[in-house]
């Protein structure tokens, strides 16, 4: 089974039948909707930040989220993200797949792997290439223009937004775009061995480039115009994978060290 995991602005799937699902994990509880599509495909959608978007970046509960999709036999992630551009090149509207992430966060529980015993995860492969080329298939179908790079994810704390100075230094270190909660989620479907790809919609340009200053609302009125397609997006290509999605990428992985 495949699960959407929605960010900012994407809280909900139009046109799907739906059950509210509570999973109940050593993590704490978390709430999931399962949705059953017209041909027969079955999927799990959560919203990340809550319904009503009540919960901020750093005390999102990750990792209950992520141990009851496993649960339930969830096999692959498919995740959207708002996001800011640290490059004037890639303009507010652009929807871009992420294709690796730089971890600034401070503050946050990111592993499952809390010990006794050590595990280094591997995460070169962060975002799934089977996943992707899947997303890149239903985007040419759907003609939803994608950047045709995958870019570059800086995850910053939050929940403010970032210096002008801090947004350079993620130009020159080679960040592409700027969000608050990929990190831990990326790692730890990584640690589960679940596979996952994020789409970022980009809501703005990040504090300073062309001397921006980000503003919520900013970033809620660009994903109000856009969720809708993100959402057509990942509806194909769950449909594309079907309920029996499993992934080849996983048969190459080296596991851990
Ligand atoms: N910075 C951090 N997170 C974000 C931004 C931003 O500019 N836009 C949307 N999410």
């Amino acid at each position: 089974m495949i699960a959407i995991i929605g960010g900012t602005g994407v809280y909900d799937l139009p046109g799907a039948e739906e059950r509210e699902r509570t999973l109940v994990t050593p993590y704490g509880d978390v709430a999931v909707t399962e949705a059953h599509l017209e041909d027969g495909t079955t999927l799990v959608f959560a919203a990340r930040h809550g319904k009503g978007h009540a919960v901020p970046p750093h005390r999102l509960p990750a990792r209950a989220l992520l141990w009851g999709l496993k649960e339930i036999g969830v096999k692959a992630i498919l995740a959207t993200s708002a996001v800011g551009s640290v490059r004037e090149e890639i303009p507010p509207g652009t929807l871009a797949l992420l294709g690796d992430f730089m971890d600034f966060t401070k503050a946050r529980a990111s592993t499952f792997h809390d010990g006794p015993g050590v595990v280094h995860q591997n995460v070169s492969d962060a975002y799934c290439p089977t996943l992707r080329a899947a997303l890149r298939r239903s985007a040419a179908a759907e003609e939803i223009a994608l950047h045709p790079q995958d870019v570059v994810y800086v995850c910053t704390e939050g929940p403010r937004f970032e210096t002008p100075a801090e947004i350079r230094a993620y130009r020159m270190l080679g960040g592409d775009v700027v969000g608050m909660t990929q990190v831990p989620e990326a790692v730890l479907a990584a640690e589960l061995d679940i596979c996952y790809a994020a789409v970022a919609l980009v809501t703005n340009l990040a504090a300073g480039v062309q001397g921006a200053r980000p503003s919520h609302e900013e970033v809620l009125e660009l994903m109000g115009q856009q969720g809708r397609t993100l959402s057509r997006l990942l509806l194909r290509t769950v449909r594309e994978l079907g309920n029996d999605y499993g992934c080849s990428h996983h048969g190459r992985q080296e596991g851990m060290s």
